[in-house]
């Protein structure tokens, strides 16, 4: 199949941001990398250079922890109130909705993910995300504590921000898990250096932008555009780093869990998933078949939480198969600002190259290609979406995350829920699982047994700013949002008085 692909053109305001010469920003002013480097940013769909930006190491690293460390311990931050650090972080809720559209077009060109999916998507998820951990600021209270010791105590504790936290962040939701990130750090009052991903860095130097235009201090954010190996590394090992929080691969994730072993930084982890998404025989056809297919191929499948193993009863196997397949087929493929397209390319030649290969490795090992299978597009990192049938647990493309858009598809004839449990879990990961059914017995019971930090019942890819999110097993460590994200940037003090 070839798919031609065309860039359709920008709106004035996401074109002019990109004609600016663009610079990191640290301790509220706008710079180049200490090594006046810069590298190019690509458009995955043309393969055309639409910007350059600093590359920034270590050096600027120490620079904007230094910066961040100043605006945590001295300046108007810490002494700015619960209300007023809510107001700010409203306020820059309130200026990504006005530049919605921009916001989505640039995520759209740099990611090359569909402009509406940024739109209905991202976009909106960063705003609610800012907004519901506002709320977080004024309801961080202690507890007083019924202590029994002899005599008269007056014992409490206190929730004190954690202090400099260095972030670092994928590009499959670029603009989304820089909200993940700052939202609730700022909400506990810390100061931030946030390092994008190389592959999109457009979208968190335009929200640099709007959080200096709310009006938070210089050094509350720090942001360095660079590359994991040198900038990434540097934050992760940086002594004068309280917490670490990334999201990204397993493997990157061990090697930070390392890294901040030098002065023992919190750590918390998003990482890999190898997601089941199980449909029982008595599951609303329609509704698992697009619930199903959407779980795998939304984002171009470069989700942590895809459902990349789908599991039918065998009663129902062919029809699933058949239905996903179609789903696959009916999707437009394009350059992501196109509104009508439905899939975008892959964001980089590396994941164009995994995911093909992955694909190869699935034929070899005797996964029936039913839809898809191939790169496609006149240029671009397209691939097609892809159904892989018959295959099984031994399978490397069963095995190991493949973050594109292929779906591995398993029949089950096992009615004991302890069973489809059993094949569910056979994962070393754990992020996430979709159970489809109208039996709410049976969906309540799989929700108990299966070993995933998030469990969606007749849904999948669910998430919602006051809903927990995390990872079981090697998907990683601790929660984001809800209540739970908030002990991440929060030190427990207890005091005791006697009196
Ligand atoms: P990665 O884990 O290398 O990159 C994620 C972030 O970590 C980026 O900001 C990167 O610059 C940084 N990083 C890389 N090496 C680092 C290091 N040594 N120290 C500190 N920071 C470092 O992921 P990559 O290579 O882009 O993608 C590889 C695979 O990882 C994907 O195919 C997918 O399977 C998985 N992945 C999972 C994501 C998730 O949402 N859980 C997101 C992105 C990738
Ligand atoms: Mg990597």
């Amino acid at each position: 199949m070839t798919v031609a692909i065309k860039k359709p053109t920008l709106s004035p305001a996401a074109a002019s941001f990109l004609t600016k010469e663009l610079k990191m920003l640290i301790d509220g002013k706008w710079v180049a990398a200490q090594n006046g480097k810069t590298f190019p940013v690509e458009d995955p769909a043309t393969l055309e250079i639409i910007a350059h930006v600093p590359e920034g190491d270590k050096a600027d690293i120490d620079l904007a922890v230094k910066a961040a460390r100043k605006a945590f311990e001295s300046g108007p931050w810490p002494k700015i109130s619960p209300a007023e650090r809510a107001k700010l972080i409203w306020r820059l809720g309130d200026l990504l909705e006005q530049h919605a559209d921009e916001f989505s077009e640039l995520e759209a060109l740099d990611n090359g993910k569909p402009v509406t999916n940024a739109r209905n998507g991202d976009i909106p998820g960063s705003i609610g995300l800012f907004r519901y951990m506002s709320g977080w600021c004024q309801r961080l209270n202690g507890e007083t504590i019924p202590v029994s010791s002899a005599g008269d105590w007056h014992a409490y504790t206190l929730r004190e921000p954690v202090g400099v936290v260095g972030q670092i962040i994928p590009w499959n939701f670029p603009l989304m898990m820089a909200a993940w990130k700052l939202a609730p750090a700022l909400a506990a009052g810390c100061t931030i250096v946030l390092k994008p991903a190389e592959q999109t860095p457009l979208s968190a130097l335009r929200l640099g932008e709007i959080i200096m235009e709310a009006g938070f201090p210089a050094g509350v954010v720090n942001i360095v555009t660079g590359f994991g190996e040198t900038a990434g590394a540097a934050l992760a090992e940086h002594p004068d780093v309280d917490k670490i929080a990334f999201t990204g691969s397993t493997e990157v994730g061990k090697l930070i869990v390392k890294a901040a072993a030098g002065n023992l930084k919190r750590v918390s982890l998003e990482l890999g998933g190898k997601s089941p998404a199980i449909v029982f025989a008595d599951a609303d056809m329609e509704g698992a078949i697009a619930g199903t297919a959407d779980a795998i191929f939304y984002n171009q499948g470069q989700c942590c939480t895809a459902g990349s193993r789908l599991f039918a009863h065998k009663s129902i196997y062919d029809k699933v198969v058949q239905g996903v397949a179609d789903q696959a087929n009916k999707l437009k493929v394009g350059h992501g600002l196109d509104k009508t397209v439905n899939l975008g390319p892959l964001v980089s030649k590396e994941q164009h190259e995994r995911v093909t290969g992955f694909i190869q490795s699935g034929r070899s090992e005797g996964a029936e290609v039913v839809t898809g299978g191939a790169a496609i597009g006149n240029q671009g990192y397209f691939v097609a979406p892809t159904v892989l049938a018959n295959t099984n647990r031994d399978m490397k493309v069963v095995r190991q995350e493949i973050f594109g858009p292929v779906v591995c598809i398993q029949s089950f004839d096992d009615d004991s829920l302890e069973a489809v449990a059993k094949f569910a879990n056979d994962t070393e990961y754990g992020l996430q699982a979709s159970v489809w059914t109208r039996n709410l017995r049976v969906a309540h019971m799989m929700a108990r047994k299966i070993k995933a930090g998030t469990i969606c019942i007749n849904a999948h890819n669910y998430g919602d700013p006051a809903w927990p999110f995390g990872g079981f097993k090697q998907s990683g460590w601790g929660r984001e949002m809800g209540k739970e994200v908030m002990e991440h940037y929060t030190e427990t003090k207890s005091v005791a008085a006697k009196l």
